[in-house]
């Protein structure tokens, strides 16, 4: 297929692009690199099967012009802001680079008659709550900008799927670890860590509990769903049900940095306003479907800790 990834620079979807050239597909990859590096895809360029355009998704006038020269069977959407912070302390940010960025994606799609989508969601969308959540929890009711923007999102990609017959996979991810983060717990810890090895800060009381997964977990995953799920619209949790703690991870950090940190906790319950301190998968329907990750969340942690420290 000729496939656009939006966001294509970025940490995911990076890997994603990688995961889809070995399929054999032709990619164009759109991202105007607010978040996203060159370095990420630096080893795809040049190859006569791949294709970057640095550009900005609101720019509309541009992006008709690359749908309509690249005639694309199925775009998967990544391209949002990541930066839940950023998103809180000025709402513009997830209006315009989540919600705005998928509604331009959508027009152009309707227009160009582009017939496949994924679309890259988020546990934010289901906001603070102790239920096991499946994919049929409700109220949605995110406490982020950024849950919020992705939820929008959803709504559009459901109706546009509806009025414009466009097949559609949204997965839900949880906390994402791996090669080419742009950011997270495991890139501030270690950042943090380069720059001061004896003391290690960390946002909150340390038990915030979430799900991690590995990014080429995640990735196998959002290929098996496309491949897999055959409805008009579906719509998919991705994880693997087990969680770790963030005092666990300072704790891992320090250890394969093979430092002897004091661990200072700036307290409250959550690391900054918007964070979803806690929260659990109902894996019920992907696993049904056949598929489940490789690494729990422990082992995801390791795993990409390890991998950011070259070992
Ligand atoms: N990393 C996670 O833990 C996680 C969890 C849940 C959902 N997600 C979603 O997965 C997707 C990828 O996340 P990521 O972690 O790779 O983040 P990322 O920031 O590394 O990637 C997002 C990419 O989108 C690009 N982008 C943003 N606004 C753009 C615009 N207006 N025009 C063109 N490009 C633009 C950025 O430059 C960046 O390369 C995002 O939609 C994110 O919300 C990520």
């Amino acid at each position: 297929m000729k496939v656009l990834v939006t966001g294509g620079a970025g940490f995911i979807g990076s890997h994603l692009c990688d995961s889809l050239l070995t399929e054999g597909h032709i990619i164009t990859v759109v991202d105007n690199l607010i978040l996203g590096k060159k370095e990420n895809i630096i080893h795809l360029i040049g190859r006569g099967d791949f294709y970057f355009i640095q550009e900005d998704l609101l720019q509309f006038v541009t992006l008709k012009k690359i749908f309509n020269e690249g005639q694309f069977d199925m775009v998967f959407h990544l391209a949002a802001n990541s930066d839940i912070q950023k998103g809180s302390n000025n709402p513009e940010v997830d209006y315009n680079l989540t919600f705005n960025t998928t509604f331009n994606v959508l027009q152009c799609m309707r227009e160009y008659k582009v017939k496949k989508l994924f679309f890259a969601s988020s546990s934010a969308i289901f906001g603070e709550t102790s239920a096991q959540l499946s994919e049929d929890y409700g109220p949605l009711q995110p406490i982020s900008n950024y849950g919020a923007g992705k939820l929008a999102s959803e709504a559009f990609i459901s109706s546009f799927s509806y009025t414009n017959n466009i097949q559609t996979w949204i997965t839900r991810f949880p906390n994402i670890v791996g090669e080419r983060f742009t950011h997270g717990v495991i890139y501030d810890f270690i950042n943090n860590l380069k720059k001061e090895p004896d003391v290690l800060t960390v946002l909150g009381n340390g038990e915030q509990n979430k799900p991690y997964l590995y990014v080429k977990d995640l990735i196998e995953g959002i290929l098996f769903v496309c491949k897999h799920a055959k409805d008009r619209f579906n719509v998919y949790n991705l994880g693997s049900d087990s969680r770790t703690k963030v005092k666990e991870i300072a704790k891992m950090v320090i250890e394969e940095m093979m430092l002897a940190a004091e661990i200072i906790y700036t307290g409250g319950d959550r690391g900054w306003v918007g964070d979803v301190p806690e929260f659990k998968y109902d894996l019920t329907k992907i696993e049904t479907l056949g598929w489940q990750a490789k690494y729990n969340s422990n082992d995801s942690v390791r795993l990409a800790i390890q991998k950011a420290l070259g070992k």
